[in-house]
């Protein structure tokens, strides 16, 4: 996979969400690097420059994808931050490789599997995707959902750069990463054995994963901080990479005490 690696140990690694690409995390990347840490921040596997999986399409494959890369980098243990579906993905890296993580940070995500509804309007994303000529009903239907109204409203830049990832996808990874979602399973046993420092982080106005979905993912944890953010929907990280970013060091700070 493609991936950045920014500054020095201790490691913190950030997961994109469905359907952009690392770039959601580099304006944080830059601050937590400056902030003392090395940054490894990955394109998932159908995503920017990273290729489709030619597996069947699994969190557990994404998992793996990412596991190897820090693998190939000599990174053993990190921080893991994901937002979305890249916290289906480091849910996925804390049954494979538990006591590698020293602290999970979950960003406007989801600890439940799909009910049935999702799960099969998933399939139609997916066949949507990979029939028709364009992406442009991805970006009609996300926008709105993906960013909260200020954002919307007040940021047009930041409404540009996230239509441009979505129209660039492939759509063989678009849909590769639907099928993959839909068969996750839940996390919430696995979210109740780490005992390491937590972070549960969302945007105050996120429709997608909403402040009641975190406040029961923090609850179930041992050890979890829960942050939501102001006036920021379900991308928080590009939203408000400030308060996104002050969060993730003071939970990086605290897991590599
Ligand atoms: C994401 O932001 O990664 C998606 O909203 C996740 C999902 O479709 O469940």
């Amino acid at each position: 996979m493609s991936v950045s690696d920014l500054g020095d140990e201790p490691v913190v690694v950030l997961l994109h969400a469905f359907p952009v690409n690392r770039g959601l995390w580099l304006p944080v990347a830059r601050l937590v690097g400056q902030a003392g840490f090395r940054v490894v921040v990955p394109d998932l596997p159908g995503f920017g420059a990273s290729p489709v999986s030619d597996q069947e399409p699994s969190v557990e494959v994404m998992a793996q994808a990412v596991l190897s890369d820090l693998d190939s980098l000599g990174i053993d243990r990190f921080c893991l931050a994901g937002l979305s579906m890249g916290g289906y993905v480091a849910m996925a890296m804390l049954r494979q490789a538990p006591d590698r993580v020293s602290g999970v940070a979950l960003v406007d995500t989801k600890m439940a599997a799909d009910a049935p509804a999702a799960r099969d309007n998933r399939y139609a994303v997916a066949n949507r995707a990979e029939t028709g000529d364009s992406l442009e009903f991805l970006v009609e239907a996300m926008i709105p959902n993906l960013l909260s109204s200020v954002t919307i409203a007040r940021r047009r830049e930041v409404v540009d750069t996230v239509s441009g990832w979505i129209r660039s996808n492939d759509p063989a990874g678009v849909a590769w990463a639907q099928r993959a979602m839909a068969t996750r399973p839940d996390s919430q046993s696995d979210l109740a054995g780490f005992e390491r420092p937590a972070l549960v982080l969302a945007g105050a106005d996120d429709t997608i994963s909403p402040p009641s979905e975190q406040r029961q993912i923090a609850a179930v944890m041992p050890d979890a901080e829960l942050v939501l953010v102001p006036d920021v929907g379900h991308l928080s990280a590009i939203e408000d990479p400030d308060a996104v970013a002050q969060a993730l060091i003071r939970w990086a700070r605290r897991a590599t005490d």
